[in-house]
This record gives C-alpha cells, sequence and structure tokens, in this order.
C-alpha cells in the first residue's frame, strides 16, 4: 500500500498545477495523473453528468492501485466528492476548493474580492455555504466559457488576456482575486497585469498538496521511497483511458 501511487485528476491541463504542488511537497511519492479530456468542460455541464464522469476518475485510477486520490478540479470537488467518498469511504480522498477562508480572512476592512468560478461551481451548495460567511464582500463570477478557452490555448496563454481583462474590468478596485477553478492558474499573470501588480491572487492548489501530505500521515501511508517518485500520464479517449 505504502509505495503504491497517489491518483489526481481534473477535465484537464488545470490540476497539473496542483499535481506540481503535490510532486514539490512530496518529491518521493509516485503519481498517475487523469486528465478527463473526453468529458472536459466539466464546468458547464449538469451535476449528474460531473457526478459520472468524476466517479469514473476515481474508479479509474483505484484500479490502477492508487492508495489516495486527489480531485484536482474545484468543479468535481464541490459537486462529486461527497459520491466520491460515499464510494471509497477508507481510502484518503482529498479535493480542491475555492480559497475563499484565506481571502475573506486577510481582506482589509473595506475591500472587496472577486471568486472567479466555473458555471457548475457557482451554482453548487458548497460555494453558497463557503460565500454565506463573507458578509457579501466576495462577489462570485461564473465564467463558463474560461476554464475551455484556457485548455484550448495553454500553448500561448497570453491569447486569452483580452479576454480576461474584459471579465475583470468591472471590478477594477476590487483587493483580492480567488481562483474557483484550477484552470484559472494559467491566468495569474494576466491578472497581474490587469490590476498591475496591486492585487492579491488566492490559489487553491498549495492548500490541497498540504492536505494530501498531512492525510498520508494521519493513515500512515506515506511511500517509503527515498529515490524520487515519478509521474506517469493518462487522458481519457471516447469512453477509453490512453497513456499520454
Ligand atoms: N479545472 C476545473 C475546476 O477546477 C474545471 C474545468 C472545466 O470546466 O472542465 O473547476
Amino acid at each position: 500500500m505504502r509505495n503504491d501511487p497517489i491518483g489526481v485528476f481534473d477535465s484537464g491541463v488545470g490540476g497539473l498545477n496542483v499535481l506540481a504542488e503535490c510532486v514539490r511537497l512530496m518529491p518521493n511519492e509516485k503519481f498517475i495523473y487523469l486528465a478527463d479530456t473526453a468529458n472536459m468542460p466539466y464546468g458547464s455541464k449538469p451535476p449528474s453528468d460531473i457526478k459520472r464522469a468524476a466517479c469514473a476518475c476515481a474508479n479509474a485510477l483505484f484500479a490502477m492501485n492508487c492508495k489516495a486520490l486527489v480531485v484536482a478540479c474545484n468543479t468535481a470537488t464541490v459537486t462529486a466528492i461527497d459520491d466520491i467518498r460515499a464510494l471509497y469511504g477508507t481510502r484518503v480522498v482529498v479535493g480542491l476548493e475555492p480559497s475563499v477562508k484565506p481571502c475573506f480572512r486577510e481582506l482589509g476592512k473595506n475591500g472587496y474580492a472577486v471568486a472567479l468560478v466555473t458555471q457548475a461551481t457557482y451554482a453548487s451548495d458548497k460555494l453558497a455555504r463557503l460565500l454565506e460567511t463573507c458578509d457579501g464582500r466576495i462577489i462570485p463570477i461564473a465564467r463558463p466559457e474560461l476554464a475551455k478557452l484556457i485548455e484550448d490555448n495553454i500553448g500561448d496563454i497570453s491569447k486569452v488576456g483580452r479576454h480576461v481583462f474584459d471579465i475583470l474590468e468591472p471590478y477594477r478596485d476590487a483587493e483580492s482575486v480567488v481562483l474557483g477553478c484550477s484552470h484559472y492558474t494559467y491566468i495569474k499573470d494576466i491578472i497581474n497585469e490587469f490590476y498591475d501588480g496591486d492585487v492579491k491572487i488566492y490559489d487553491g492548489a498549495t492548500g490541497a498538496a498540504e492536505r494530501l501530505k498531512y492525510c498520508l500521515a494521519l493513515s500512515d501511508i506515506q511511500t517509503e521511497n527515498a529515490a524520487g517518485g515519478g509521474v506517469r500520464f493518462y487522458k481519457t479517449v471516447g469512453d477509453g483511458i490512453v497513456a499520454d
């Protein structure tokens, strides 16, 4: 068990940011990354479709002998992590939630923040519960198109710059931006440029990796390998999974 890999999945490239943090914190663990590209984007699908896709990813990764799972996707976490945990109750399953709480804690007295999220995350009870303690000072913005736009332009992310500037224009005086979708890590520099560097950006990737490390220790299933773990990459194609 100890030396088995850890499964990480997202609908596409977004979860790679979470994976990178996991590898940085736990370099001796082995990881398997699954990009569910056949079902991308998750964020504009109804909850039942997201649950089906996310549970299929969890099934596939546990079938590859993973000892733990990271749901490296905000949309899949808020929509399907309870279902995944119901299926795999005894396993370590870590999710990715928008960093609303740390953002609100650090918000200036008169400041406000925006939380960029997918449509499905926007509509979720979990986001509503996170926001209800924030005095209306974290404004959620649903962008059904943005994750796919980022995925399609990952080779030259500057191409989405104008689009991101247009989204942020009404919120020029925001103090902080919460990245409520793992794909949005790729537009951090664009957001910084829009605010001339005068903005705090909250990304849940590091928190998720820290949580994974903590849960592995708690369950006493950290690897004994001291020689570096490595990552294997897979993606979904149609109804199947292929090495990437
Ligand atoms: N990367 C996913 C997230 O963190 C969503 C992208 C998608 O819509 O597929 O929410």
